[in-house]
């Protein structure tokens, strides 16, 4: 047993030492408490600066997949992606949690290099072609997006209000996206939508934490949506399946919802907010796990190489139209209660840390926000540790503030948590290794997903009409003075 950990140490360290190439991740803000981590001790049992032949192959692969991101050989990146078989998973919590500290201190200078570290140490469930079959459209049962949905009690489509922005994808792809799953109460419970980030589906991205963690919980009632395209198409195109959900599952429940957005899916569900008004009516929360308002850095050197450059991951660059267009006229600024969770060792978006953190909500509306840095709230504890972009879904500290604010009128409130007992594992409770590699998994499908769409977008996805020159609104109203007062202060 001990020989085999230590074998798999060495695949590792050689695997990571080929790509220490670039610097660490930076972050603005709360750099020392980053460094503060990077002294801290996790028993992983590493060892360092051994390699064997079998070790050098992975390592040349590693470093091959960057090479060909950076010259634009897609189908290159694709296969040494699919040749990336681990040759073990890691067999404890504590191995994993060591070789995801490792990966963020290597310092890849790429996303899809990133990610290769994660498949090539293990840290996935299932095979690469299972991941790989994800990716490539694989979507069927609880992962599905033509699911056979009733027609709501209440019509919400074209508009559920006037003024509602206009959809431009049909209401039965919008509906059939909705993952209604048999536990589903119909408003008995507290209904909760899970909403899917880049690369992924609600049910790719929960699967491993908030779907188990929920489902057998008695105050919350989850529901996911699988965006078709793995939210890779136009980031304005996958907010009318969020803004379609909020409207659909509270007319069918007759109450209103809650909504968990992770990554992408935070800013479209921002978005879904401030173009479609009439989804702030009936939505009592807004938790948002690793969101990116502010873009991302990494979105912006992910963007260079053509390999990447898929409709949302351009939008998703700071000061792009989209991201400068949700955050003006106040869509910086909460439209209901917002509970933003996220980690200053995000590997995806950066910066994270501090009030210039991508995730980091204003409230000028004084609806309710709580932005909450693990590393700040659960500082030096195992919640507080390196965790990543994806994993924060099952973090102890957004698990715990799903619930607060779920049970709780208006955003979560640190002050009602034990933080000792809640910071004190690096998972939530209820989850297991097998969950943190499923969990894991989610940036592999992604790094699939983000090489194999196609076509790529060479400029950033124009502007709908209504973002790009929003009408007056409500649109009845006819006197000009009323009209003109009215065109700067949309929605
Ligand atoms: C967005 O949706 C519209 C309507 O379905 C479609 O015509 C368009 O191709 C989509 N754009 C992208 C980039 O997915
Ligand atoms: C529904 O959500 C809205 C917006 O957050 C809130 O004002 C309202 O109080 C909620 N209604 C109920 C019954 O919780
Ligand atoms: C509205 O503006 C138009 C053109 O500027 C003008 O002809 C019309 O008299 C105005 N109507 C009112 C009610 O002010």
């Amino acid at each position: 047993m001990k020989t085999a950990v230590s074998l798999y140490t060495l695949a590792l360290t050689a695997a990571l030492c080929g790509l220490a190439t670039a610097s660490p991740v930076s972050t603005a803000g709360d750099d020392a408490t980053v460094r503060g981590l990077e002294t801290q001790e996790w028993s992983g049992g590493l060892v360092g600066g051994i390699t064997g032949p079998a070790d050098e192959l992975t390592s040349h692969l590693l470093g091959s997949i960057g090479d060909a991101a950076k010259a634009d050989d897609r189908e290159r990146v694709i296969d040494l992606l699919r040749s990336l078989e681990p040759k073990r998973s890691p067999s404890t919590e504590e191995e994993a949690i060591a070789i995801i500290e490792k990966i963020y201190k290597s310092g890849a200078d790429s996303i899809i290099e990133r990610q290769a570290q994660l498949i090539a140490n293990g840290l996935v469930s299932g095979t690469v072609e299972d991941l790989f079959e994800y990716a490539s459209g694989f979507a069927e049962g609880e992962n599905g997006h033509d699911n056979d949905n009733p027609e709501p009690p209440t019509s919400v489509y074209p508009q559920a209000e006037p003024c509602d922005a206009p959809y431009s994808i049909p209401e039965s792809d919008l509906r059939s996206a909705i993952f209604i799953p048999e536990t589903f109460t119909y408003g008995e419970k507290l209904p909760v939508i899970l909403f899917p980030g880049t690369g992924s589906t609600g049910y790719i991205a929960y699967r491993g934490n908030l779907i188990p963690l929920l489902t057998d919980s008695d105050w919350a009632d989850p529901v996911w949506v699988n965006v078709p395209g793995l939210m890779l198409d136009d980031a304005q195109n996958n907010s009318e399946y969020a803004a379609y959900a909020i409207n659909y599952i509270a007319s069918l429940s007759g109450r209103n919802v809650s909504i968990v957005s992770w990554s992408q899916g935070c800013p479209d569900t921002q978005w879904a907010l401030k173009y479609w008004p009439s989804t702030r009516g009936v939505t009592s929360d807004h938790i948002a796990v690793s969101g990116d308002y502010k873009g991302s850095l990494i979105a912006d050197a992910a963007s260079l190489s053509v390999v990447l450059s898929d409709p949302s991951v351009v939008q998703q660059r700071t000061g792009s139209s989209f991201i400068e267009t949700l955050r003006s006229d106040g869509g910086d600024s909460a439209y209901v209660p917002t509970t933003t969770v996220y980690t200053a060792t995000d590997l995806i978006v950066q910066p994270q840390s501090g009030r210039g953190a991508s995730a980091y909500m204003l409230d000028e509306r004084s609806v309710g926000v709580l932005n909450a840095q693990t590393q700040v709230v659960c500082k030096g504890r195992p919640a507080g540790s390196i965790h990543t972009h994806e994993n924060m879904l099952g973090n102890p500290l957004t698990v715990a503030l799903v619930e607060d604010a779920l049970t709780h009128e208006g955003p979560g409130d640190l002050s009602r948590l034990e933080l000792d007992e809640v910071c004190g594992s690096y998972q939530a409770p209820g989850l297991e290794l097998g969950d943190l590699l499923v969990t894991e998994s989610v940036l592999a499908v992604a790094a699939f997903g983000l090489a194999l769409y196609l076509p790529k977008a060479v400029v950033e996805p124009r502007l709908k009409e209504y973002a790009a020159a929003p009408v007056a609104c409500p649109q009845e109203v006819s006197g000009n003075h009323t009209i003109d007062e009215r065109t700067t202060v949309q929605f």
